[in-house]
């Protein structure tokens, strides 16, 4: 009651003035307070340590945003200490109450919206509207599931026999771990932990090391807000230290992961093995990756279809799960559509992605430049390279935009995710051949097409099967309640985040019966 309805926060606006002079003031006051050291966060207090990892901009390694401390064994169990304490009370807080925590968060974000943007922009090399739209994202979760909870907190009467009163609540699951990507350091990060959270359950968070600055901006915005002590645990860490020694914890009770299928599977492998003292059967979400394609069919709108393939396979170098990585084009349009897409490719600006003018920034690290790297000499056995803009930065973590042709669907370019502005075309020979060769990965994320057919857009509805399909528009962005997103086959484990039964899995329901 009295709360409104859930709306998403407002996209940036660059015909406003204020909003245009926001980020370089935003970029510049970070700019003149970074470099320190940032601590782990545990049971409120800030923890500091001696191991230390530098987190740097991908498009100037020079530039040291911070040193974070790594949690070793030791931190993580103080975590997990705290953690548990604090399980014992927070799990017993009114659902309202919880949800209000998360609404104060979400105000605290919208209030910090551009220096959040700003740490994005440095750390991870995001363009200046997908970092605000990232923070928006975030600051959606926060309200959406806020009002889930409001929702999932009301037990629910079962049935209808008389002289019998049943009753279905929801409890939580216990300690939460909290496993997040950099590519959406903010939006993921906090979308995982506010689930936990607000369900009742406490939260272990180690953020990518790519990100971890950003991953930091979670404490602040926690802190902030009042979030009682050992509710929130901040714990960067080097995977080979404390990376396992937390999914096999005992006291861990589920893992909320976003990131490769490979670690995906191993998180799933070892959370399958009980350990000494534990007292439950783990539950893992595992959000993983995607080979999405996009169909161009005979009759799509060459001007639309050109402009959101583009934005859906380059726009944050390609570096989103939902990505296209494959667009599959019917025979008779081949020709057109593919010599158009290049033009548009070649003409687009690549530079840092603090000048607003580029389309296309570095990649988020040079580990996945190096990856990159090889899948392009990949691409370069497998097809014909189409287009390959060398003419990029040489410092920094730059790679060439590359598109390339006569792809078959079992290429390895046609098959493997890489994270990176790596288009592979493919040609089909009608729209079913093109359903077929669209279906034919492992994987099963994000789809599209781009058709004026009517029977083409509802077959594609039925037999495109991806957990988000998207007609005549890109294929990502996907915007919490409007479209709750996430896959399946490998894909990920799990149910749609933004969606309405995210929630559930973080808790576990009773029936209480009582004969009246
Ligand atoms: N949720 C993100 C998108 O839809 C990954 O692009």
């Amino acid at each position: 009651e009295g709360i409104p309805l859930f709306v998403n926060d407002a996209m940036i606006d660059f015909t406003v003035p204020e909003a245009r002079a926001a980020f370089p003031s935003a970029i510049a006051d970070i700019r003149s307070r970074m470099g320190g050291k940032i601590p782990l966060y545990i049971d409120g207090k800030d923890v500091f340590t001696e191991d230390v990892i530098p987190t740097t901009n991908p498009a100037n390694y020079s530039e040291k945003l911070a040193d974070i401390c790594q949690a070793g064994v030791a931190e993580v169990d103080a975590a997990l200490n705290a953690a548990e304490r604090a399980f014992y009370i927070w799990r017993d807080v009114s659902p309202e109450d919880r949800a209000n925590y998360l609404f104060k968060s979400a105000e605290v974000a919208r209030r910090k919206a551009y220096e959040l943007s700003a740490w994005q922009i440095l750390e991870v090399g995001k363009q200046w509207d997908q970092a605000f739209h990232d923070v928006g994202e975030g600051i959606d979760f926060l309200e959406y599931y806020a009002r889930e909870m409001l929702r999932l907190g009301r037990p629910r009467r079962m049935g209808r026999a008389p002289g019998e009163h049943n009753q279905l609540f929801y409890q939580p699951k216990g300690i939460a771990a909290v496993i997040s990507p950099w590519n959406f350091p903010f939006a993921i990060s906090i979308g995982m932990a506010a689930a936990a959270i607000v369900t009742g359950n406490p939260v272990v968070f180690k953020p990518s090391s790519i990100s971890a600055r950003v991953g930091y901006n979670l404490t602040e915005v926690f802190r902030e807000a009042g979030l009682p002590a050992g509710v929130f645990n901040f714990c960067p860490g080097r995977s080979s230290v404390m990376g396992d020694y937390l999914i096999e914890h005992p006291k861990v009770s589920m893992i909320c992961f976003t990131g490769s299928m490979e670690v995906g599977l191993r998180i799933q492998n070892k959370a399958s093995v009980v350990q000494p003292g534990q007292m439950q059967c783990k539950r893992v979400i595992a959000e993983m990756g995607g080979k999405n394609a996009i169909i161009i069919d005979d009759d799509a709108d060459l001007d639309e279809a050109v402009l959101h393939v583009l934005y859906s396979a380059f726009g944050f170098q390609g570096q989103k799960c939902s990505a296209c990585s494959r667009v599959i084009v019917v025979e008779p349009i081949y020709e057109r559509f593919v010599s158009r897409l290049i033009k548009a490719a070649g003409d687009i600006k690549i530079g840092p992605s603090e000048n607003p003018a580029n389309y296309m920034g570095p990649v988020a690290d040079v580990t996945l430049q190096k990856n990159v790297n090889e899948y392009i000499k990949v691409a370069e056995q497998e097809g014909t390279i189409l287009l390959k803009r060398t003419d990029i930065p040489a410092e920094g973590a730059y790679v060439p935009l590359t598109i390339v042709g006569d792809i078959q669907p079992d290429h390895r370019i046609a098959q493997e995710e890489i994270f990176g502005p790596v288009l592979a075309v493919l040609k089909a020979k009608t729209f079913d051949h093109a359903l077929e060769i669209a279906n034919g990965t492992r994987f099963a994320l994000t789809g599209g097409v781009f058709s004026r057919s009517p029977e083409h857009l509802e077959k594609a509805r039925r037999e495109f099967r991806v957990g988000n399909l998207y007609l005549n528009r890109n294929n990502t962005g996907a915007l919490v309640e409007r479209q709750p997103f996430g896959g399946f086959k490998m894909s990920g484990v799990g149910s749609k985040t933004g969606g309405p039964d995210y929630l559930l899995q973080f808790m576990d329901p009773r029936c209480v019966t009582e004969n009246t």
